[in-house]
């Protein structure tokens, strides 16, 4: 392996976590990968390639679509996020379903000519997060257009969660689900009922059968992490099967420099650092460029050959340097973990996220796309 900065993804993993959140509740409806932002930073070609088992694809953004076409997707693609109204008839002819949150999009629609190829959207209806999606009042209406246009199929409807991941108390997730349940009576009073029906996403699908509709809309989950510590705990104290995740994604690197530091040194811009006794430091190619952020510096910790080392001094934009005075037998071009395993110590995304105070998902997510991603294959090693 030549680079210095990789991720490692485990090969059996994401479809083992998306048969543990749908054992989780026996769901036996169509399961949606959420691969937007290059797969939560794990790498969108390799994990759409690993996540066989998912039905359907949801990214956020066109480019991200066609990206998948691009690499020889054939199954149903849905995007999150707004379609810029001059580029809605590439969605169609890449035979991307779209979410359809306003009238605007709906008018552009309207003054294409009809094509050989069929619109598909999913109105996604503001139940309270109050951000994307159109008001409950407005959706009757939405939905009346639609089935008057010709060309244009009412494919989906759904919503998203504000907080349910947030929290014990899931009173504002239960409005959120009546507000959307009296949207679908009324489109059913009307037989205007879309086929796919969807609301849940990881906490959801784990914690609420009642969320699930016709299909589920994951993502943490798949990669192996929890979408929060209050999801845990509610799926422990609700009776439901706790899906045991498994992490994908492990991300490594390499020493580039190992050097003799004396007593009362400044380590790195800024001299944050100053070394209390003769120190011995590993110097490692990877920085902020990389997404490994700067406010890990002075806090942060790497696992070499099973044991931690901490981050002295600031992250840079490439380099960054740990303190291992205390390790034995430590040698140039020794393998660093960043995050995941070595031996019996772990560095989890949450305890990264709790050093740069943030969560998992932008721990994952912040890890740069110019990284190279390689598969595990169990025995077989890493390609
Ligand atoms: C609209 C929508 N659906 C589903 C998801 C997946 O959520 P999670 O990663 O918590 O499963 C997201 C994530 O941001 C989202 O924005």
């Amino acid at each position: 392996m030549s680079s210095l900065v990789w991720v490692e993804l485990d090969a059996g993993s994401p479809d083992h976590n998306l048969c543990e959140i749908r054992g989780s509740n026996k769901f036996k409806g169509l399961h949606c990968a959420v691969v937007k932002s290059n797969a939560y930073g794990h790498g969108v070609r390799e994990m759409v390639s690993l996540l066989t088992r998912a039905d359907w694809l949801a990214v956020n953004s066109l480019e991200e679509g066609l990206e998948l076409r691009t690499l020889g997707e054939t199954r149903p693609v849905l995007l999150l996020g707004h379609v810029p109204l001059s580029r809605i008839d590439e969605a169609r002819q890449a035979d991307l379903r779209f979410v359809i949150c306003n009238f605007e999009t709906l008018q552009a629609i309207r003054e294409l000519p009809v094509s050989e190829k069929m619109f598909y959207l999913h109105m996604k209806v503001e139940t309270g997060t109050w951000r994307q999606g159109v008001l409950p009042d407005d959706a009757i209406l939405m939905a009346r257009d639609i089935a008057e246009m010709p060309g244009v199929v009412l494919d989906g409807i759904y919503t998203h969660f504000a907080n349910i991941e947030d929290t014990l108390n899931h009173q504002y997730a239960e409005m959120q689900m009546d507000t959307f349940q009296r949207v679908l009576d009324a489109l059913q009073d009307e037989g205007l009922t879309p086929p796919v029906i969807h609301t849940a996403c990881t906490a959801a699908a784990i914690l609420f059968a009642k969320t699930h509709f016709s299909m589920i809309r994951t993502g943490i989950g798949l990669y192996g992490l929890w979408p929060s510590r209050e999801t845990k705990l509610s799926a422990e104290s609700s009776g439901c099967t706790i899906p045991d995740l498994r992490p994908v994604l492990a991300w490594k690197t390499k020493i580039v420099q190992i050097k003799e530091v004396p007593a009362g040194s400044y380590i790195g811009y800024g001299g944050t650092h100053r070394t209390t006794r003769n120190s011995r430091i590993a110097v490692l190619p990877v920085g902020y460029a990389d997404g490994y952020r700067r406010s890990l510096g002075n806090t942060g910790w790497v696992l070499i050959a099973g044991r931690r080392a901490p981050v002295l001094g600031r992250v840079c934009m490439n380099l960054c340097m740990v303190d291992i005075t205390d390790l034995q037998g430590i040698s140039l071009e020794d393998e660093v973990v960043l995050l995941g395993r070595s031996d019996c110590e772990e560095i989890t995304a949450e305890m990264m996220g709790e050093w740069m105070g943030t969560i998992n998902y932008e721990v994952v997510t912040g890890i740069s796309s110019l990284l190279p991603r390689k598969i595990r294959k169990g025995a077989e090693g890493v390609y």
